[in-house]
């Protein structure tokens, strides 16, 4: 095709008006954008035509192709040698707060001889991002060349990496000016912007956790539903085992929400203990990866004999990190209590999210650094009771300028009365 073959105005007018793209227009904008020859600023009102006029299932699954043929492809079958037949499982998550279950999670699955290439990202916006909670471990590295991510897969079976920039460029730019256009919400952007990296990264296995609700890109189960549905069919037609949860996002997962922090629960479900929401969601989430590659095991009992913690003590120093040094502490902290007694009722997701980002924990923009100690360490979730003066949450910053605009985050953010009706953790499977 050449590169006068369509004309991007053409294609935006098109797709304004309600058409449907054809498989050569897709292939054309892809690949121009990509090169650069489509400009951001026509790029970004295409996104806001797909954004109110969407895309049929032809559609995405030839912008999610398009988009994978953008860079290379991973090949992960040469670990899978004899005595190691077992697939390669990942999960990816859509986003939440407090989501640091691929911690967890990721050495649970190697202890069974799975391997688990967990390529992730960095947090944007009030979703904290993997690669940025581990980075508050000593010395760990979140990039390596493909090589060495294939090393750490045959020896300890769980590797948690950047992807690298040859996998899917066009998402990669496209999610940048989505995020700065307010063109994110959208399904079919969504899915294809998630599957084309999980297809191109080689997985033979995914569990997808589509979020739903406050915290969460997809508000309702319906529409989450719809998200689900239509990655499940792009991996299935990829060739890749592909299975959905959907699970509650109205409030933050677990008690911890940052970068540090996340790390220190993490290490205490792999200790055995933690919050019951995050050892449910871990070990559902692993039974669904061991179900998909064919190993019948209870994972809850690599999490008691601390079999899963070996694993992540190896994961961890084969990325250079030191499993043993003490995680950093904020320089300031600030408590916020309870004026009365009663149930906490609700804590809403998207705020303490918020509130934990404009701590520092979260970037603005993609360029911005982190602080690895700020965060909030919640001491009630919904259903508690609490009394009068008992504390609520715990501000951490090492910059004490920010309380002031994480606490304006927080107002109104959560309830306490009498009843509380408490929600399942896990909505659907499909
Ligand atoms: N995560 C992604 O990788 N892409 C999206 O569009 C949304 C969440």
């Amino acid at each position: 095709m050449t590169d006068l073959a369509f004309d991007a105005v053409e294609i935006i007018r098109r797709k304004r008006d309600g058409a449907m793209l054809s498989a050569q227009e897709i292939d054309w904008v892809i690949d121009a954008y990509t090169r650069g020859l489509v400009a951001d600023e026509q790029m970004s009102a295409l996104a806001m035509a797909i954004f109110f006029r969407g895309m049929n299932r032809q559609e995405v699954a030839r912008w999610t192709d398009a988009m994978i043929r953008s860079g290379e492809r991973l090949d992960f079958s040469s670990i899978l040698g004899p005595g190691k037949k077992l697939a390669t499982v990942d999960k990816h998550s859509t986003g939440g707060v407090g989501d640091k279950i691929t911690l967890p999670l990721a050495p649970l699955l190697a202890v069974y001889g799975l391997a688990v290439p967990q390529l992730s990202g960095r947090g944007l916006g009030h979703t904290g991002g993997t690669l940025d909670k581990l980075e508050a471990i000593e010395g760990w590295q979140a990039s390596l060349s493909n090589e060495r991510t294939l090393e750490i897969l045959g020896s300890v079976g769980a590797v948690i990496s950047a992807a690298g920039a040859g996998l899917a460029p066009a998402d990669k730019k496209l999610y940048a000016l989505r995020d700065a256009t307010s063109t994110v919400e959208s399904i079919p952007l969504i899915a294809s912007s998630i599957m084309s990296k999980k297809i191109a990264e080689g997985t033979g296995a995914l569990v997808l956790d589509v979020k739903v609700g406050s915290g969460a890109f997809m508000k309702d189960q319906a529409q989450a539903r719809q998200l689900a549905e239509i990655m499940v069919e792009l991996g299935q037609d990829a060739g890749v085992k592909t299975r959905a949860l959907l699970t509650n996002m109205d409030t933050p997962l677990g008690l911890a929400v940052g970068n540090a922090c996340e790390v220190a629960e993490s290490v205490e479900v792999l200790a055995g203990g933690g919050p019951a929401d995050v050892v449910e969601l871990t070990l559902e989430l692993a039974r669904t990866m061991l179900d998909l590659a064919g190993v019948e095991a209870d994972p809850a009992q690599a999490l008691a004999d601390g079999r899963a913690m070996d694993k992540w003590r190896q994961m961890i120093a084969a990325q250079g990190g030191n499993p043993d040094a003490p995680l950093p502490q904020a320089r300031e902290s600030q408590v916020v209590y309870a004026p009365e007694s009663g149930v906490l009722t609700r804590l809403d997701a998207l705020a303490v999210g918020v509130a934990s980002w404009r701590l520092g924990a979260g970037r603005a923009r993609k360029e911005d650094p982190v602080q690895a100690a700020a965060g909030i360490l919640l001491h009630a979730k919904p259903g508690d009771r609490v009394t009068a003066g008992q504390p609520l949450m715990t501000l951490m910053t090492d910059t004490p300028e920010r309380f002031d605009r994480a606490l304006a985050a927080l107002e109104g953010s959560w309830s306490l009365g009498e009843e509380h009706t408490p929600s399942p953790l896990i909505l659907d499977r499909l």
